[in-house]
């Protein structure tokens, strides 16, 4: 189904077929960059859309509440679903198509899931944590790739570990896209923008911003501390603050292994770090 929104020249397509059939015959010599969401749309979504809107003759972004990458029914089902919201935010973005598929849309019965060889970057941090997330990701996007057939692909820093795994999945099936990774979003006191932040309470909003403090913090002992006893420092800083850390690990941005030794100066590593709060996971990193 096409549906056209009040004020816009946005195109809302919830097929395959449709979306398809658009792009084959309206897209012609343009650039087409895409930016996957799974909507309660923040500055931080708005802000790969724009990086898009500069890139590409015509960006085209998709809202899909994923169930594939939920190891946990309570957090899909706790997922914020803001549509309207969404729909306005996308429309005032000017983003030029907007694919609203089903889980039937995505997965249908005959749907055979694609198979890549992500060389173990999926079995630490968030891989751990979270078992199957990963697989679920991976799952949605080459799927969603192979309907839009974008050029360009934009995802955010924030998720250092989703985009690293979809680089390689890309780089491993040789597909035709070229993966742009933008900055990271952040509210004024430094938290990382997140669809989650909105299940915050005010008064721990401001607590929140703490975990990007404790990331300088941990910059700031390069090199006087080890990588260990930076992250074992972060991780005490973080439960003093009040959190529950999952993990904090400084690793390197190729292989995410953890680092033991600082890098030489001029190559860079990456502290990534996940906490709960006021039952919220939070997820954060900082290059060092
Ligand atoms: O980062 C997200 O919002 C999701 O993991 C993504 C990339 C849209 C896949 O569902």
């Amino acid at each position: 189904m096409t549906i056209q929104p009040l004020h816009s020249s946005m195109l809302i397509f919830t097929t395959v077929r449709e979306i398809r059939l658009w792009l084959d015959r309206h897209a012609g010599g343009r650039v087409v960059g895409f930016v996957p969401t799974m909507g309660a749309l923040h500055e931080g979504h708005l802000s790969l859309i724009e990086a898009s809107k500069r890139e590409c003759g015509l960006t085209v972004c998709s809202i899909f509440v994923n169930p594939a990458q939920f190891n946990d029914p309570r957090d899909l089902a706790l997922y914020p679903r803001t549509y309207e919201a969404d729909l306005a935010l996308l429309a005032d973005s000017s983003t030029d198509l907007l694919f609203f598929p089903s889980v039937e849309e995505i997965y249908p019965h005959d749907f055979v899931s694609v198979e890549a060889d992500l060389g173990g970057l999926d079995q630490v941090m968030e891989g751990l944590h979270r078992p199957g997330h990963f697989d679920g990701v991976v799952r949605v996007v080459h799927r969603l790739l192979d309907i839009i057939r974008p050029h360009k692909l934009f995802m955010g820093q924030k998720d250092f570990q989703q985009f690293t795994i979809i680089g390689r999945m890309i780089e491993q099936l040789k597909m035709p896209v070229r993966l742009v990774v933008c900055p990271i979003a952040r509210e004024p006191g430094g938290l990382a923008m997140s669809s989650r932040n909105r299940r915050l309470s005010k008064p721990v909003r401001d607590q929140a911003n703490l975990i990007f403090q404790i990331l300088q913090y941990g910059k700031s002992k390069r090199p006087v501390l080890s990588p260990g006893q930076t992250m074992d420092a972060c991780l005490e800083k973080l439960r003093q603050a009040g959190f529950d850390p999952e993990y904090f690990e400084i690793v390197d941005p190729e292989t995410l292994q953890k680092i033991k030794q600082w890098p030489e100066s001029g190559r860079l590593c990456v502290a990534c770090t996940a906490v709960w709060l006021e039952g919220v996971r939070l997820i954060d990193n900082e290059f060092y």
